[in-house]
């Protein structure tokens, strides 16, 4: 660590501390004079008993310019089991501290397994919208199924958020977010809308960023409308970094201040719980949701604890260090997390929410196989023993859902790629993105090459979706459902395909 990191680190520490004390001496404010709301409501993280409720006070003013006083504001919130907010079951005060960009982050407890509620926040003499979310069933329940969604990478300059509207109006437990909920960069085409901010790197400038992308209403129906369970990919801070350190492509002074900087604004617009947040340290993002004995969701965090991308990153002939044992997408002691935590679950299904591909993609140029060096494929030794862990500990029934590609690609996951007569001992569903890559295509030849080169591939398409997956004691039935515009408002998405997993046999199937 340099001397200006260091500082950088012992500046945060101090900020940290002081929040701690501001939040015990919370001052009641005047009434605002505009709506402090305006970038909606969320919850996430359900449990048997509780939800996440989430909230920030922002005021909708340019960069630099900030009207909410910038003292400890409290905020009071309510539980209902009605919409209109009538019967009201739980309610209380929280602390919006200036040093966590006035977010909100109550975590409800005693609430009523499997159970819809419905909440809002006051403040100074304001309302929020009412958000309605979902308690998981008891820990030792049989439900008779778990419905969900998920999807990633949504760049504001490429589209309309017209997937989220879509998902907003789907009935499901929950919405798994796989990554690239901001995009820090602009792009370099003509944008389809505007980012405020060109270059997002300072903490007031991802407060900033996520307050854009939250005040587009699709998104914003979409939070209120499911409980969110996240994590969060590379554009979150910046493309492509790795650990403590940015892609080999990419170097770039101060990064650990601005890694700082990300990580937190992440954890203060985010729908995660208190603990989540470890100050200067960084996030605690690796965790599970357990949904009775149906589903667990192992969420992984593949960014924080990385080793940088070998060969120098980008798409390349393979090189030594690609090859390396120390190589690590989740750091050893999450890999270790990782495996205690799958050989102790005692679900049917194991859904584990991930960020890039983890299936083997040969990519020949010219006739050189290559690969991706920031994919799992530049860590083949990390993923061998991930899917080596798999293959011999077996718990039940492994599906992966991976994003980052901006394009669905579904696989199934064999201990040695290379090898026909290897077994299959997970499947992998790599969904498309909401908006990033704008409204892509309906066919890409190149996509067939990919396949032909990869025969445990089975699937890809390039249009802009979500999938839509339901588990059962028999099966889990996964949806994609996709639009071609979303460069105009209005698109309409439509059932594109559809794949099964049946409990108890490995492989993914394409349904007729
Ligand atoms: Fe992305």
């Amino acid at each position: 660590m340099n001397r200006r990191n260091f500082l950088a680190s012992v500046g945060g520490f101090i900020a940290y501390e002081t929040m701690r004390r501001n939040s015990l001496e919370a001052q009641t404010v005047p009434a605002f004079k505009f709506d402090p709301f305006t970038v909606g409501v969320a919850s996430g993280d359900p449990a048997p008993d509780g939800v996440v409720l989430w909230t920030r006070l922002t005021s909708d003013t340019p960069v630099g310019v900030n009207e909410i006083p910038q003292v400890a504001i409290p905020v009071s919130w309510e539980v209902a089991t009605d919409e209109s907010m009538r019967h009201i079951v739980q309610h209380g005060s929280a602390v919006a501290t200036p040093e966590l960009g006035h977010s909100v982050h109550v975590e409800v407890a005693g609430l009523k397994p499997s159970s819809d509620y419905f909440y809002r926040f006051h403040c100074g003499g304001s309302t929020s919208r009412v958000g309605k979310t979902r308690t998981a069933p008891a820990f030792d329940a049989h439900p008779d199924h778990v419905r969900f969604g998920f999807a990633s990478c949504q760049h504001y300059e490429d589209g309309y958020y017209t997937v989220h509207r879509e998902m907003a109006n789907a009935d499901l437990d929950a919405v798994i977010f796989l990554g690239d909920y901001i995009y820090e960069h602009h792009v370099t085409y003509p944008p389809t809308r505007k980012h405020d901010v060109d270059l997002v790197v300072t903490l007031e400038q991802y407060r900033h960023h996520y307050a854009q992308y939250k005040r587009d209403p699709d998104l914003q129906a979409c939070h209120a409308a499911h409980p969110w369970i996240v994590t969060l990919d590379d554009h979150e801070v910046t493309n492509n970094w790795a650990g403590m350190s940015t892609s080999p492509a990419h170097p770039e002074e101060n990064f650990l201040q601005r890694r700082a900087a990300a990580l937190q604004a992440y954890y203060e617009n985010m729908p995660l719980r208190r603990s989540t947040y470890l100050g200067p340290k960084g996030l605690r993002l690796y965790r599970k949701v357990q949904y009775g004995q149906m589903a667990q969701f192992t969420v992984l965090d593949t960014r924080q604890f990385r080793t940088p991308q070998p060969c120098g990153d980008r798409v390349k002939p393979t090189c030594e260090e690609r090859e390396r044992p120390e190589g690590t997408m989740m750091g050893f002691e999450q890999e270790k997390w990782f495996n205690e935590t799958l050989s102790a679950s005692p679900t049917t299904w194991n859904i584990i929410a991930n960020q890039v591909m983890v299936a083997q993609l040969d990519i020949p140029q010219n006739g050189v196989e290559t690969h991706a060096m920031d994919m799992w494929d530049g860590y083949p030794a990390a993923r061998k023993r991930m899917l080596d862990f798999l293959a011999t500990r077996k718990p039940n029934n492994p599906v992966y859902i991976t994003g980052d590609a901006h394009q669905t690609w579904v696989s199934d996951l064999k201990r040695n790629f290379d090898d026909p007569k290897s077994p299959i001992v997970a499947s992998e569903i790599l969904g498309t993105s909401i908006s990033s890559g704008r409204n892509g295509v309906d066919h890409r030849p190149v996509s067939d090459m990919l396949m032909k080169a990869n025969p445990h591939i089975l699937y890809s398409h390039s249009r802009r979706g979500f999938f839509l997956c339901e588990l059962t004691a028999k099966a889990m039935e996964s949806q994609l459902w996709t639009t071609n515009e979303i460069e105009a408002p209005g698109g309409h998405l439509a059932k594109t395909a559809s794949f099964v997993v049946e409990a108890g046999k490995t492989g993914i199937h394409q349904e007729s």
